[in-house]
C-alpha cells in the first residue's frame, strides 16, 4: 500500500503568528518516518469568507472557487494534523471556518493534533475532537501540547521545539496512533470504493 498523505494544517492566519513554528517541527519529525509522507497546508492560502453557502458541502457544492480548492485538496490527503491554537478557551474562527467548508472530504479519516498556549491549547483541542467526531473522523487519542514557558523559550530565547525530548516523545506517540487509523481506514475507504465500482 502507498503510503498515506497525511496534511498539517496551520490554523492561524495572523501576521507574527506562532503556528508556523509547531507545524515546521512536527512536519520535521514526521518526513523522519517512513510510514507517511506529510506537507503543509497553509490556511494563508485558502483565504475562505465566512460561511457563505445555501447549505452545508455535506448537501450541496460549494459556489465560493477558493472553497472548491480547499475541498479538492483536504480530498487528496488520508489524514490530517492540525495545528491549533487557542483563543478564548476555543479554536481560531478561522479554522473552524475552514472545518466547515468540507465535509466528505473529512469523513473516515484520523485527525492529530498539536496544541499551544497557556494551556498547552487543551481546551481548544478538546472542541476540535467534538468537531472532528461530526465531520466523521477519527482523531487520536494522544495529541501534543506545547505549554507557554516552551512557547516563550523558542519565541524569545532561542531554543527549537525539538530541544524538548518530552514534545519529541509526544509526537512520536501521537504519530504511531495517526498512522495506525490512516493505514487502516485508508484501507476501508479503498475496499468501499472497490464494492461501489464493481456495483457500477
Ligand atoms: C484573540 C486571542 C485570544 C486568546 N485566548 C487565549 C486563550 O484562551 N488561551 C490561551 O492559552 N491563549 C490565548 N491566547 C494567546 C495565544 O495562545 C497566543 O497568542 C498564540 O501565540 C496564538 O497563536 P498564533 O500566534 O498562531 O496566532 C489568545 C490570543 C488571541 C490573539
Amino acid at each position: 500500500m502507498s503510503k498515506p498523505k497525511i496534511g498539517i494544517i496551520v490554523g492561524t492566519t495572523r501576521a507574527g503568528r506562532f503556528s508556523e513554528k509547531p507545524a515546521a517541527w512536527i512536519a520535521e519529525v514526521a518526513k523522519a518516518r517512513d510510514d507517511m509522507d506529510v506537507e503543509i497546508v497553509d490556511l494563508r492560502d485558502y483565504p475562505m469568507p465566512f460561511f457563505d453557502e445555501p447549505a452545508s458541502p455535506a448537501w450541496a457544492p460549494s459556489k465560493n472557487e477558493v472553497a472548491q480548492r480547499w475541498q479538492k485538496k483536504i480530498a487528496e490527503l488520508d489524514g490530517y494534523i492540525i495545528v491549533a491554537a487557542e483563543y478564548n478557551h476555543a479554536p481560531t474562527a478561522v479554522l473552524k471556518n475552514a472545518l466547515d467548508y468540507a465535509y466528505n472530504e473529512w469523513s473516515n479519516k484520523p485527525v492529530a493534533f498539536v496544541g499551544y498556549g497557556g494551556t498547552g491549547g487543551a481546551r481548544a483541542v478538546e472542541q476540535l475532537r467534538l468537531i472532528a467526531v461530526e465531520l466523521q473522523m477519527a482523531p487520536t487519542r494522544t495529541g501534543v501540547h506545547i505549554m507557554w514557558p516552551v512557547m516563550v523559550a523558542v519565541k524569545d530565547e532561542g531554543k527549537n521545539l525539538a530541544d524538548f525530548d518530552f514534545l519529541q516523545q509526544g509526537a512520536k506517540d501521537m504519530l504511531d496512533q495517526l498512522s495506525w487509523w490512516a493505514h487502516a481506514l485508508k484501507t476501508a475507504r479503498d475496499a468501499d470504493a472497490q464494492k461501489k465500482s464493481q456495483a457500477a
